[in-house]
């Protein structure tokens, strides 16, 4: 067997090193989610053939998040295959597994396992990123006792503090850009028309160049980049394809642009013997590109049209919305309220005293929720109070007054606060936020830190147990 990374889609691979065949965060399904209401399919689309899949040795997690910890893929695979994870992975995710009777390892930072001829240790990223992906770990799968092998960056960043001997040959690099065609707001976009502070505009030069120089500076040792991730539609459809995950335009244009170091953009289903020059490509059988299961337009433009604000924002989750649903919604967005308070974005809004020209009172920050018992409804954190109360106005009022806040179907919202779907799964689909300042401490930063799997294990067992059953 040669050393080899097959790309499964999204950010799924197949890792074989030193004879040891390891799989890395299977989406083994045509799509991932946790609600038949909302799918993310794989793009480009495909299906995997587990009768023709080889035999692998190991499965390895690096984070909780859904196209990573993807619970129906892991109780595809064959019971004696162990699963490994970090130390670090939330207590409700090794449950699940171990309640499947799964051989679960736990793994320290550096910690090496043998897995065949091969190792693998976690590498925590650098301690600069968002709360959610805080305890998302790289992976290093080397030939046991030697250097070489494939580093897998997953959903952080490359710690400045690699130990020395990580000297991975492959580096396999997480294009997490997701950047919405035109007209499109992706999740952290603002539906006020200024440029968030943070996020200059994204080229494609920009982008290539920090997924890959940036790397190889800290990892010196590699010599091919593999492309992964952003590959994902939404199911209804929300938008086509991200601008810049066309891996094999952007495997042509950098490598035009590079000298010693080499790009792979490999589609779904293609394999690359690393270990040859020129590198070996095929396709694997056991994956077949399929149709997706709706047209993709794809967009080559980058451009925001205005946000019509009295356009619909049709609910993914078509039912009533009663008292006793509004009540927990209520009782959420009181709990809320501190931790809103305490979290960067809350620092923010204690500091504002002006918005778009005019002082602001103690409302700061607004939710507006659509389809309430009684219509739509505008409730505002007063921070004298830390509590939200009813405010007159409709969203166009809520804009233009308060400094941030979301909109967002009470239906949604409750399928979030009752573990039906996952806030990234909202956010990414149908919550829409405005606010002033960095996009890491807007409303939707601060959402996804809360309701969290590690912050909201409740909620992240109820997801997995409808996942399970
Ligand atoms: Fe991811």
């Amino acid at each position: 067997m040669t050393d080899a990374v097959t790309f499964m889609g999204q950010q799924s691979w197949l890792v074989e090193v030193a004879g040891a065949r390891i799989l890395v965060d299977p989406v083994l399904d045509t799509s991932f989610g946790h609600s038949s209401a909302l799918r993310f399919e794989i793009h480009p689309a495909r299906r995997i053939d587990m009768d023709l899949m080889p035999r692998v040795d190991a499965v390895i997690v690096t984070n909780e998040h859904l196209d990573h910890f993807h619970l129906p893929s892991l109780r595809r695979l064959p019971a004696d295959v162990p699963v490994v994870m970090h130390r670090l992975m939330p207590e409700v995710c090794v449950d699940q597994l171990r309640e499947l009777g799964r051989e679960v390892h736990l793994l320290g930072h550096a910690e090496p396992m043998k897995i065949g001829g091969a190792e693998v240790l976690f590498l925590q990223g650098d301690k600069d990123v968002p709360v959610w992906e805080s305890r998302v770990t790289s992976l290093y799968v080397r030939p046991a006792g030697a250097p070489g092998g494939v580093f897998i960056q997953s959903d952080t960043a490359v710690s400045h503090r690699t130990p020395a001997d990580c000297t991975p040959e492959v580096f396999i690099a997480t294009h997490n850009a997701q950047v919405p065609p035109a007209g499109e707001l992706g999740a952290f976009d603002n539906l006020l028309p200024v440029p968030a502070a943070d996020a200059p505009e994204v080229t494609g030069l920009e982008l290539l160049s920090a997924l890959l120089n940036d790397t190889a500076e800290l990892l010196p040792s590699v010599r091919l980049f593999a492309l992964s991730g952003g590959g994902y539609t939404q199911l209804p459809r929300k938008q086509g394809e991200f601008l810049w995950n066309d891996f094999g335009a952007l495997e042509r244009v950098a490598n035009a642009l590079s000298i010693d170091k080499k790009v792979l953009g490999l589609a779904p289903g293609e394999s690359a013997a690393y270990g040859r020059a020129p590198v070996d490509r095929e396709r694997v059988p056991w994956i077949t590109p399929v149709a997706p299961s709706l047209p993709v337009e794809s967009s080559d433009r980058q451009a925001r049209a205005d946000v019509d604000l009295s356009a619909p924002l049709p609910p993914l989750f078509e039912r009533g919305v009663d008292e006793a649903d509004m009540r927990l919604i209520l009782e959420e967005l009181a709990g809320l309220a501190p931790l809103l308070m305490l979290s960067p974005l809350g620092r923010n809004l204690v500091n504002t005293h002006t918005y778009l020209g005019r002082r602001v009172g103690p409302s700061r920050f607004a939710v507006h929720l659509r389809g309430t018992p009684r219509g739509d409804e505008v409730h505002a954190l007063d921070l004298n109070s830390a509590s939200f109360r009813v405010q007159p106005g409709g969203l166009r009022d809520a804009l233009f007054s308060i400094p941030s806040g979301i909109d967002v179907n009470c239906a949604d919202l409750l399928a979030v606060l009752r573990g039906e779907i996952h806030i990234w799964e909202l956010a990414v689909s149908r919550l829409r936020q405005w606010y002033v300042g960095d996009r890491m401490e807007s409303p939707v930063a601060f959402l996804y830190g809360a309701l969290s799997e590690q912050v909201r294990p409740d909620l992240a067992a109820r997801l997995y147990r409808a996942l399970r059953d």
